[in-house]
């Protein structure tokens, strides 16, 4: 586990995209566990400036999203269908049908989720993964009390969800309160794995996830089971950590590192 801590925004975006760059260089036809919500926009933003200017090319990429709200046609502006196209999809050249988001209409929810887990496996897997982190913790939509095992499968937002992601909506009353997601064991398959942090609300779960016990009540603490994962945070993100000094001590020594 590593953790980098930036003083900004802008920087942990970058960094995250010269990653996903040098996946995609060593591995044109990577395999992307991608996310949505406010926290991957300037990754993404960096990712087409990074097609447009400098030819990184997504022809034979892969992706896979984390989740997607139940009920919310692909069409509706609050999807995650449509939040990926808008802002990453639709600027880059990848290919139509190597795009995975999870659908929130199907009729039958427990084939989908399995036929989404075989179509991973089909593709050799998630090379790189990128996530946000709730300000409860979770990761994807990945609730407290989510099995730390758990595959793609429906899951029930909590109240705190809906109220953070309310700001996307008209009211808390339009949030859908279903979603369905990648499982905890899911995400945990990724061979390589960047959280992404910004902003003091989210400095709380992001101590609970990197320094707290490993607990189903933060499934982001799942990721200290990962063997390849690193943090990216904003000061204010890393606000809460205790270990600090040692994590940027480390980053210092890195150049020398045996
Ligand atoms: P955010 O959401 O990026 O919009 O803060 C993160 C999450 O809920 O995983």
């Amino acid at each position: 586990m590593e953790v980098i801590i930036q003083d900004s925004y802008e920087e942990i975006s970058r960094q995250a995209a010269r990653i996903v760059a040098r996946t995609l260089y060593s591995k044109p036809n990577a395999v992307l566990g991608l996310a949505t919500g406010s926290t991957p926009l300037g990754l993404y933003k960096e990712l087409i400036r990074m097609h447009k200017e400098e030819a990184l090319d997504f022809s034979r990429v892969t992706t896979f999203n984390l989740d997607e709200y139940v009920g919310l046609r692909k069409q509706h502006t609050q999807s995650y269908h449509y939040f990926m196209h808008e802002n990453l999809f639709k600027h880059v050249n990848i290919s139509q049908q190597n795009i995975y988001i999870p659908s929130g209409t199907t009729n039958n929810y427990q084939a989908f989720c399995a036929w989404y887990e075989q179509q991973i496996e089909k593709c050799g897997g998630i090379d790189l993964q990128i996530l946000g982190i709730g300000s409860d913790g979770h990761v994807a939509f990945n609730e407290p009390g989510s099995s730390l095992g758990s595959r793609t499968r429906i899951k029930t937002l909590t109240k705190q969800t809906i109220e953070d992601n309310a700001r996307f909506f008209d009211s808390a009353d339009e949030v859908p309160v279903y979603s369905i997601t990648m499982g905890v064991g899911t995400i945990l398959e990724a061979r390589q794995i960047i959280l992404l942090a910004n902003g003091a609300n989210k400095a709380k779960a992001v101590a609970g996830a990197i320094e707290g016990p490993v607990t189903s009540m933060c499934t982001a603490s799942a990721l200290q089971m990962h063997r390849d994962t690193l943090f990216l945070l904003d000061q204010e993100a890393a606000g809460d950590l205790k270990m600090t000094e040692y994590y940027q001590w480390i980053q210092s020594k890195m150049p020398d590192s045996p």
